[in-house]
């Protein structure tokens, strides 16, 4: 039984078959090696399965945005490597995405084999969702499972439009993240408490909107935080400002109040005179922000206020860090609010990008029920959107 009601890798008779598995491999490189594997690991319980009940692997995935024209900084080449060595057996690579390198491969492979196509993005039709290139997606293959949950929000070719051409289910990786994020949302351990920082207020409006519906406290930190203070008219000195959202803002605190959602912001802040990681810096309270000042962190009066209501949560889900949390002066907050959530004892989802970057190096990754490996495509799942990727699979019987 899964929470989507949809096809898992489990309804398919997939011993003998061809399975083309579409992964998030979409992992961070420097000089051609691979930073974190995270997305990697994530990936290998559907692998494995399919490789323990003998089909025959074909795996695809983007890697960057390479715009459509084949690009070696974006080859797959070192996930192809990483996998053989987490796998313990060869990942054969291709050298192109659905040409004769590819076919000749994915018409080689035995039983329990495991090949990986070259970047699905080197061809421009990808991201159109083109049939055409779709249907050769689907060439190669007898069964198609969808396991890049970090992809589901993107109506591309490997992500939706092959799922039309084959039998189509999701992999254990979407389904881990369904279930957790899903669940939070539809049946919490309450008091829920969701967390919300990073620079745009623009980027969090839906997500907002929709957990006012099902919070019982939302707390927003980082940079987006001083949108909020302007809308309840405090100076904000030289802080990140998005003029065009203050009446957004200031809406959302109105309907959280109605709503009887607590609502926090900010109470004070670590504000710095320039951008810049060794810039000047004081604590100064959210409502007496001086000119020339921009809050680059929030205060330590703030990390009392927030880890208090974490403390008591039932489950949390955090997105987005409370400063520049990459500069160490600017840190703290983000250090707050990661060790109050791993303390909590509370049902921890931690969405991708930064804060789970925080988690990680903070060394608090264990602690945390469940780290997303989508950014974006957690985002929208909390906004309430449906992800094309899902709606695309096969329901259930
Ligand atoms: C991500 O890293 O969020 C996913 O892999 C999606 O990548 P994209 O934003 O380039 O589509």
């Amino acid at each position: 039984m899964n929470a989507l009601n949809k096809k898992t890798v489990e309804d398919l008779e997939v011993s003998g078959k061809r399975v083309l598995v579409r992964c998030d491999f979409n992992v961070p490189l420097k000089d051609g090696v691979i930073t974190s594997d995270k997305r990697i690991v994530a990936s290998l319980p559907t692998i494995k399965y399919l490789i323990d009940n003998n089909a025959k692997v074909i795996l695809c995935s983007h890697l960057g945005r390479p715009k459509g024209e084949f690009n070696p900084e974006f080859s797959l080449a070192p996930v192809a490597a990483r996998l053989s060595e987490l796998l313990g057996k060869e990942v054969k690579m291709a050298s192109d995405v659905v040409g004769e390198s590819a076919q000749a491969l994915a018409a080689e492979l035995n039983d329990g084999d495991v090949m990986l196509i070259e970047n699905v993005r080197f061809h421009k039709e990808e991201t159109k969702n083109d049939p055409d290139f779709s249907k050769k997606l689907a060439d190669l293959a007898d069964l198609y499972v969808n396991d890049a949950f970090g992809s589901a929000h993107r109506a591309h070719s490997s992500t939706t439009g092959v799922a039309d051409y084959l039998p189509a289910a999701c992999g254990y990786l979407i389904q881990k993240e369904i279930d957790f994020i899903g669940g939070a949302l539809a049946n919490p351990k309450r008091p829920l408490v969701a967390i919300l920082g990073g620079a745009k207020v623009s980027d969090k409006i839906g997500v907002i909107t929709n957990l006012l519906e099902k919070c019982d406290t939302i707390i927003v930190g980082g940079g987006m935080a001083y949108t909020f203070m302007k809308a309840l008219g405090y100076s904000i000195g030289t802080s990140l400002l998005e003029e065009d959202r203050i009446e957004d803002a200031k809406n959302m605190m109105e309907t959280a109040k109605a709503k009887g959602v607590k609502f926090l912001i900010p109470v004070d802040n670590k504000v710095g005179k320039e951008y810049d990681p060794d810039t000047e810096a004081m604590v100064i309270d959210s409502d007496s922000i001086p000119d020339g000042w921009m809050g680059l962190d929030i205060g330590p009066a703030t990390q009392q206020l927030f880890a208090d209501a974490i403390k008591g949560s039932g489950t949390v889900i955090w997105n987005g860090p409370m400063g520049v949390s990459e500069w160490e002066n600017f840190a703290a907050g983000t250090i707050a609010v990661a060790t109050a959530v791993a303390e909590s004892g509370a049902i921890s989802i931690i969405g991708g990008g930064d804060s789970a970057a925080a988690v990680q190096k903070l060394g608090f990754a264990d602690k945390m029920s469940h780290i997303s490996t989508g950014g974006g495509a957690s985002l929208e799942f909390l906004e309430g959107k449906e992800l094309p990727g899902i709606v695309a699979l096969n329901d259930k019987d």
